[in-house]
């Protein structure tokens, strides 16, 4: 087979079959198919498109293309979510919890997050102690103990998405559906759970920017998982403002920590219970919605979850007293109010900025190697559709010094619009995918 014939083949409209993807995928990972000719090929698939029979072979191959973790010696039912990521997202800190009360089990591997605000495993290591840094015994011993554990990732998964990926980073070619949707269900599939639930966020913090990108995103990752034999659902959810109120590592434990005691903010808890629902119902352990919700409304009301997450993070060495006594969690020496100068309604929250003024103040990474302060970030007194009154606070910047503090605010008072009118709010889960 020849690369060059393959790249006319594409560039000319035509289908790559399985066997020609397999060479495709298998030849770059090994370093046999040299960057210029994988950029051509990157980039006839970003004017052609990728059929769905395409988009599995993508993602089967490259699924194979490294380890793959075999979750069959711990018992049960395992599940494993998916966010395409946004600002303020702690949801994995309460579904988890969430999910090992109601007797499901999630072995889940996360990035550090680049960019905005850390990943999920920056989160965690704001907590006094905590570890993701776990041998694969302990993980899998973990998870059949506790309910879940959350790792940083070991071995080798998915080694070609992580090439083409940088590839695709640096020639114009990450807006292929097929190519997102074989790199995101790749390292899903990989991972081993049985059933897989996506959250596809459209809006100004979304990774898609329209509710129709991204229903047809979560329609062909569901499709693309079912063809591989694993359950899967996906919702599409709001991120035109960030998620909950908090932004910023420790800040958004707290929150977490709020959500599992029966308070916190309204769409955190939806989202929680909505993903939760969608995998009790795939694993056949609720018969239907509202059981479904009433078990998991039965976790957060009785404390088994709040208790859940208190053994996770002592079997990962973290302080778990942080759950009953929130100021053992890092705090940030200046907290400085965002004040409204005018009377009415917050119309939009520019979430994508939101999260570049919780990097600015040091609480995401700019480059791999920056180091996060775990207690800074921001929290919102207000989010869109909240009357406001001139002289109140819009939100509270916990920033290291004075300075920082003062120019966060400044920059954190351009994401709001405030107008006369309250604006018309759209559902926050527009849809569920099964
Ligand atoms: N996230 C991924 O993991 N891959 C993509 O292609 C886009 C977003």
């Amino acid at each position: 087979m020849l690369m060059t014939e393959l790249i006319a083949k594409k560039r000319d409209g035509g289908t790559l079959t399985e066997e020609e993807i397999h060479f495709l995928i298998s030849g770059y990972t090994r370093g046999d198919i040299p960057d210029y000719q994988m950029s051509a090929m990157l980039m006839a698939m970003y004017f052609r498109g990728l059929d769905r029979d395409e988009t599995v072979a993508m993602t089967m191959a490259m699924m194979h293309s490294g380890d793959t973790v075999d979750l069959s010696r711990i018992s049960g039912v395992k599940a494993d979510k998916h966010s395409t990521g946004g600002v303020g997202d702690k949801t994995s800190l309460v579904l988890c919890p969430m999910m090992a009360a109601c007797g499901v089990k999630m072995a889940k591997m996360s990035g550090r997050g680049l960019g905005h605000t850390g990943g999920t495993i920056d989160k965690l290591e704001s907590i006094p102690g905590f570890s993701c840094a776990l041998t694969p015994e302990r993980f899998f011993e973990n998870v059949e103990r506790v309910g879940f554990a959350i790792a940083s990732q070991t071995g080798d998964i998915d080694p070609a998405d992580k090439k083409i990926y940088a590839l695709r980073d640096v020639t114009g070619t990450v807006a292929v559906r097929g190519l997102i949707v074989s790199s995101i269900m790749s390292k899903k599939l990989a991972a081993g759970a049985d059933i897989i639930v996506l959250d596809v966020k459209y809006g100004s913090g979304g990774f898609m920017k329209t509710p129709e990108d991204a229903r047809a995103l979560a329609r062909e990752m569901v499709d693309v998982g079912n063809a591989a034999g694993r359950r899967c659902a996906a919702l599409i959810t709001d991120m035109d403002e960030p998620l909950g109120y908090a932004v910023g590592n420790a800040l958004e434990v707290r929150e977490a920590i709020d959500t599992l005691k029966g308070a916190g903010p309204a769409d955190l808890r939806e989202l929680c219970l909505a993903l939760g629902s969608s995998i009790l119902l795939l694993s056949g352990l609720a018969a239907d919605e509202a059981a479904a919700r009433a078990s998991l409304q039965r976790s957060i009301d009785d404390g088994s979850a709040l208790e859940k997450l208190r053994e996770f993070i002592r079997a990962q060495g973290g302080d778990a007293a942080v759950t009953d006594d929130e100021s053992r969690l890092p705090t940030a020496p200046v907290q400085f109010p965002v004040i409204s100068n005018c009377n009415g309604y917050v119309n939009h929250i520019q979430a994508e900025q939101v999260g570049l003024v919780s990097l600015h103040l040091g609480g995401g990474r700019a480059t791999k190697d920056s180091v996060i302060d775990p207690a800074v970030g921001l929290v919102l007194k207000k989010k869109v559709g909240d009357a406001v009154r001139a002289g109140e606070p819009l939100a509270v910047i916990h920033a290291a010094t004075e300075t920082a503090a003062k120019q966060a605010a400044a920059e954190l008072s351009a994401c709001f619009s405030i107008t006369d009118k309250a604006p018309e709010k759209p559902p926050f889960i527009l849809d569920t995918l099964r």
